[in-house]
């Protein structure tokens, strides 16, 4: 895997995927802030080998459109107090105001795009807009682990524009992933957890057939304990997918079992 290690970096324009996409109370306060205190590495590490840096994400689904209840300028704010540093914000993603900005750029700069999903190129994966979001850097990194299993322009669409590499953050998490799928000694358990029921359903299929057991938890264990009738009080699940977490459910191997 090509990382950032291996971009001779002086003075090059970096734009690089996070995973920005940080829970928010009502009045738009992040209130976990861990998603960007794991790309903080790469982008030290960028900025230290004087790149100008151009940073990518989505918040939330905000219906490719622009809202200004999913703007990243509060994420700027708290990146730049992570870092210590002043974060530009850009107004937009893609577009001749955004490119001027990104093109004057210093060494050890750091500038944010808005939110790519204002724009319905981003989850469409389209060329134009992989094409027009290139024109802001001369590499790609990605570093936005947790938005790895979407094929869209930022993540996936762009490489077929710039050169691509990966930020320490992703190298570690597909490294630390291999070395639990390739550990030889039975019996091996997986825990799985996280909000999102439907995204998961071909990963919980394809880890009950790689593990010996396999331990779901959270959001998505409720909604498989409230599709068999559990009572789940308050607790996080996707009430809309009970049914077809039901029927989902019994489609998989004999052994999995709901307790
Ligand atoms: C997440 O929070 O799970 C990731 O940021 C991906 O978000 P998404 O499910 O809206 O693509």
């Amino acid at each position: 895997m090509r990382t950032i290690r291996d971009i001779e970096l002086n003075g090059k324009r970096v734009l690089m995927r996070v995973d920005f996409n940080v829970p928010m109370n009502a009045e738009g306060k992040i209130i976990d802030d861990t998603k960007m205190t794991a790309a903080i590495p790469s982008i030290n590490y960028l900025l230290e080998h004087g790149a100008r840096l151009v940073l990518m994400s989505h918040l939330g689904r905000p219906n490719a459109k622009p809202d200004p209840a999913f703007s990243l300028r509060p994420v700027a704010v708290c990146l730049g107090e992570l870092l210590q540093t002043n974060v530009i914000m850009a107004g937009d993603c893609i577009g001749p105001a955004v490119e001027a900005m990104a093109a004057t750029l210093g060494p050890g700069q750091v500038m944010m795009l808005e939110n790519v999903r204002f724009h319905g190129g981003e989850e469409e994966n389209d060329p134009g807009f992989s094409r027009q979001l290139a024109r802001l850097g001369d590499v790609f990194v990605n570093d936005a682990f947790g938005s790895a299993h979407r094929a869209h322009s930022s993540t996936v669409g762009i490489a077929d524009y710039l050169p691509a590499y990966a930020g320490f953050l992703l190298e570690t998490e597909v490294k630390m992933l291999r070395q639990v799928l390739e550990y030889p000694q039975a019996p091996r358990m997986a825990i799985l957890g996280g909000a999102k029921v439907k995204d998961k359903l071909g990963l919980i299929r394809n880890l009950l057939s790689r593990f010996d057991i396999l331990l779901v938890a959270g959001g998505i264990g409720n909604t498989f304990l409230a599709a068999r009738g559990r009572k789940i009080g308050k607790s996080l699940h996707e009430a809309e997918f009970l049914r077809n977490a039901m029927i989902y459910w019994t489609s998989l191997p004999e052994s999995a079992s709901i307790f």
